[in-house]
């Protein structure tokens, strides 16, 4: 993608592709987010540690990095929010919990929107962790199956599939 600017709350936003020099704020950001899931859907301390290891570590960021494009959203020079897509797969979209609700994971999905679209894809999918499925609803994702996961982290956990089809003009 290019570089976007947005305005929100009187701050100028820039939406922009992850470089290397991102690598341990983006880190950061999954983690916090960890943290705050964990208390939010009773993840145990051994469970919330995987995730940390095996998703939002610097390593597991490098080796997904193989697979998916990341994008950040960047305040002020810090890094307020990352999403990362595969085909047409959102794999990660977190915000910095003390930048919820001000608009940024919204602007962080519409990019992440606008990348499937621009690669030809005519829907989208992800799944969800069900403390997050109003964001998704307000962002026009459909509820597909609520499954549990048969493996990775948090093996045995809720997790919500969701599929929006690309409006086109
Ligand atoms: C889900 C997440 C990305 C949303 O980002 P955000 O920047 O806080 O969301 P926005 O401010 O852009 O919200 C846009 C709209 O989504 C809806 N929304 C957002 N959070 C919501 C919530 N907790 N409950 C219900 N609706 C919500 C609202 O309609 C909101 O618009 P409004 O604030 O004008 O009412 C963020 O809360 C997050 O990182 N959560 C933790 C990690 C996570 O669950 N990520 C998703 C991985 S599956």
């Amino acid at each position: 993608m290019g570089v976007e600017k947005i305005q929100i709350m009187n701050k100028e936003i820039t939406i922009r592709d992850m470089n290397d020099n991102d690598l341990s704020e983006v880190s950061r950001i999954v983690c916090a987010c960890y943290v705050w899931l964990a208390g939010q859907e009773g993840y145990t301390p051994e469970e919330t540690s995987r995730l940390i290891s095996e998703r939002g570590s610097a390593e597991a960021l490098i080796s997904q990095q193989r697979e998916c494009h990341f994008i950040v959203a960047e305040m002020d020079g810090k890094l307020t929010g990352i999403a990362s897509t595969s085909k047409n797969i959102i794999t990660k979209l977190y915000v910095d919990p003390e930048y919820f609700r001000k608009g940024i994971g919204s602007r962080l999905f519409d990019a992440a929107e606008k990348r499937i679209a621009n690669d030809g894809y005519n829907d989208i999918f992800l799944g969800a962790f069900p403390v997050s499925a109003g964001f998704y609803e307000a962002k026009g994702m459909e509820l597909e199956e609520k499954k549990l996961t048969t493996g990775g982290p948090i093996k045995g956990r809720m997790i919500w599939l969701y599929r929006k089809v690309i409006a086109r003009a």
